[in-house]
């Protein structure tokens, strides 16, 4: 299934297909609302899509996120990802982040963070994120889920303090 897959860049047009593979992967239209949402404001990020084909089975994206208060150090969050519910399970998900990651570490991105199933995003080198002291910015966020992950040597360092997305996330997260 997964011999015919590419990942290539969000590009104009594609906005409608993201939408369905995010409304057909969540229970509810939020993630969908918030990639559209990051798009309008034109906000700095990484937005991936896997095809099969001509069909449009998943997307992934980054987005600017903001640690620490005084002298805020910036990295990217990974959210939301999607995969086509007929399509999961098949190393599309995975595939996704790791082109991503390739890409950003490529540009010189420091690290990501991450809000997600612990059993998941650890075999990409993700840990939890309170081991660099970064905590989440919503309540009740377990911490084994709040993970992170230094992408370029010493992305890491001395970066410490509240995680926080971009407010076109408001409280989807
Ligand atoms: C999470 C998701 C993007 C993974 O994509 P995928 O193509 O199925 O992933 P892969 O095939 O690379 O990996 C499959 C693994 O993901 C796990 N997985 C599937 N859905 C998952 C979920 N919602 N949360 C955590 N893990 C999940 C599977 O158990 C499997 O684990 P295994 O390899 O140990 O068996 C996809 O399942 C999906 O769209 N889920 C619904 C939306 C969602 O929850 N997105 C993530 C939050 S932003």
């Amino acid at each position: 299934m997964t011999t015919a897959l590419s990942i290539r860049p969000e590009q104009p047009g594609d906005a409608a297909g993201i939408r369905e593979v995010n409304l057909g992967a969540f229970e509810s239209p939020i993630e969908a609302d918030v990639v559209d949402r990051l798009r309008a404001a034109r906000a700095t990020q990484l937005s991936l899509i896997a095809e099969i084909g001509a069909e449009l089975v998943g997307h992934i994206l980054f987005s600017e996120v903001t640690v620490g208060d005084a002298e805020a150090a910036t990295g990217m969050g990974l959210a939301p990802m999607a995969v086509m519910p007929e399509h999961q399970s098949g190393g599309i998900g995975s595939a996704l982040v790791r082109q991503g990651l390739e890409i950003l570490r490529a540009e010189g991105c420091p690290f990501i963070i991450v809000l997600g199933h612990p059993d998941y995003y650890p075999r990409f080198g993700f840990v939890a994120a309170s081991r660099h002291g970064i905590t989440s910015e919503y309540d009740g966020v377990p911490d084994e889920a709040f993970m992170t992950l230094e992408l370029t040597p010493g992305g890491l360092e001395g970066v410490s303090g509240v995680a926080r997305y971009r407010p076109e996330f408001g409280v989807a997260i």
